[in-house]
């Protein structure tokens, strides 16, 4: 599904982690000894309390088994723990993607903007928003 320049950016990010730069976190989804999935994000520059969601993948062969869920569901009680507010998500409004957006909406995404051809001719930059503060506050009141 990435481009091999995604993939490059991908490997580039954990360097860049590893090396100790905090600007990128990732968390392992691990079964056993085999890393399965991984979610990458980091604090938006300027902000205060936003957060990017940059990137959230899962191993073909593990897809639809409530992984991503978990990632997901992780990476947003790391933020909540700390001074998290809300969580951007970009994505790509090409059909192949059309799984990913539903991902994201069924679990609390909104999508509030879109800039058409953005990738390129016909494939529009989406972007989904997160309100964690809504979702501490219904925890709250449940
Ligand atoms: C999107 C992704 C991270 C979800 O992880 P996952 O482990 O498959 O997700 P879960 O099993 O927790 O949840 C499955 C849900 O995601 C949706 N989904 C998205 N892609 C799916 C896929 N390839 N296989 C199965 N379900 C998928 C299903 O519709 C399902 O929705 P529902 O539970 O609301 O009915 C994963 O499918 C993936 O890595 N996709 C390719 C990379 C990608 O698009 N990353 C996001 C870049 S912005």
């Amino acid at each position: 599904m990435f481009r091999p320049d995604e993939v490059a950016i991908a490997v580039e990010l954990l360097d860049d982690a590893l090396a100790g730069d905090e600007e990128y976190r990732f968390l392992g989804a691990f079964s056993g000894e085999e890393l399965v999935g991984y979610a990458c994000w980091g604090p938006t520059s300027g902000t205060t309390g936003t957060y990017d969601l940059y990137w959230i993948v899962v191993d073909p062969a593990r897809q639809g088994q409530g992984v991503g869920t978990q990632l997901l569901r992780a990476v947003e009680r790391e933020l909540t723990a700390g001074d998290g507010r809300l969580v951007i998500v970009e994505t790509s409004s090409r059909a192949d993607y059309g799984p990913t957006r539903a991902f994201y909406e069924r679990r609390g995404y909104a999508r509030v903007a879109q800039i058409p051809g953005y990738y390129a001719a016909g494939d529009d930059l989406v972007i989904y928003l997160k309100d964690l503060t809504h979702a501490v506050l219904a925890r709250a009141t449940a």
